[in-house]
């Protein structure tokens, strides 16, 4: 089983629609897949048309009440489930906040899951706190989504220190695998250089760090009107627009994911 956060507490730079449509894909392969909606946005969950019903359970009662996996997760598509997000989890931050071990639930209630997947894939909110450090704690694998504007390396140092400690002191097989493009101008000329830092910043290796082994994935996934239309029709790109840029980048990058054995050594 790989285990992946899709995680970069800058808001809008392409968390969701990586996780969604990387689900998708792998599902589509064949693969078993859970896509964990830990964003109180809940925007994943809405991505697959799962609208907000204050009755249903959501990640929220897993995180606060206590209840299994299973009693919260839904069949979207064939090998997929999503585990859907609603507002209220806007709250778990203040309500866990005295809550011995916080950081630790989505991990244990994963442990003691009955049902196995291939891929466990989780939409991190765009912050750094108790639902981003629970996702943290619960993975193996980090996935950075990066928007290649002159800004894009900015933050990501305040991103890496906190994989960092969390991989010293809660989860140490925790490591950043992939780093993804979004948002790609492939005829600007700011991109490519962005996109030369960002190579360039990530191949500094050779260190012990949690990141020394990340991939910056050969596929940028270019900026694509149908990646930001689809959501409103409740779908992945590959039941909106199969033929779209938008599915053939992240089909190709999914096969990169796939070809990358697990923490990164690919
Ligand atoms: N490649 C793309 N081309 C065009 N639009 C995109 C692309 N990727 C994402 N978008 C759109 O940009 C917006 C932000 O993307 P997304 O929701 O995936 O980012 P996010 O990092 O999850 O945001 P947040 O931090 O709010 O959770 C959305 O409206 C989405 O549909
Ligand atoms: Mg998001």
């Amino acid at each position: 089983m790989r285990t992946i956060a899709v995680m970069n507490q800058k808001g809008g730079v392409g968390k969701t629609t990586t996780a969604v449509n990387v689900s998708a894909a792998l599902a589509a392969s064949g693969a078993k897949v859970a896509l964990i909606d830990l964003d109180p946005q809940a925007h994943a969950s809405l991505h697959f048309g799962v609208t907000f019903e204050a009755e249903f359970p959501s990640v929220y009662d897993v995180l606060v009440n206590d209840e299994p996996l299973s009693a919260v997760r839904r069949q979207i598509a064939e090998n997929l489930w999503l585990i859907p997000a609603h507002l209220d989890l806007a709250a778990a931050d203040f309500e866990l906040a005295s809550v011995f071990g916080r950081e630790m639930i989505l991990r244990d209630k994963i442990a003691a899951d009955d049902m196995q997947f291939d891929y466990i894939i989780v939409d991190c909110p765009p912050s750094l706190g108790v639902l981003t450090l629970n996702a943290l704690s619960a993975v193996e694998e980090v996935f950075i989504p990066l928007q290649p504007h002159f800004l894009a390396l900015h933050g990501l140092s305040k991103l890496l220190q906190t994989v960092e400690l969390v991989s010293k002191r809660l989860n140490p097989k925790l490591r950043v695998s992939g780093v993804v493009l979004c948002m790609f101008e492939s005829r600007a000329t700011l991109a490519k250089e962005v996109a030369g830092d960002v190579r360039a910043f990530f191949e500094k290796r050779g260190d012990d760090s949690t990141w020394s082994d990340a991939v910056v994935f050969e596929t940028c996934i270019r900026r694509n009107v149908r990646l930001a239309e689809a959501p409103s029709f409740g779908q992945s790109i590959f039941d909106y627009d199969p033929r779209s840029n938008g599915a053939e980048d992240y089909g190709a990058l999914v096969k990169e994911i796939v070809a990358m054995r697990p923490n990164g050594d690919a």
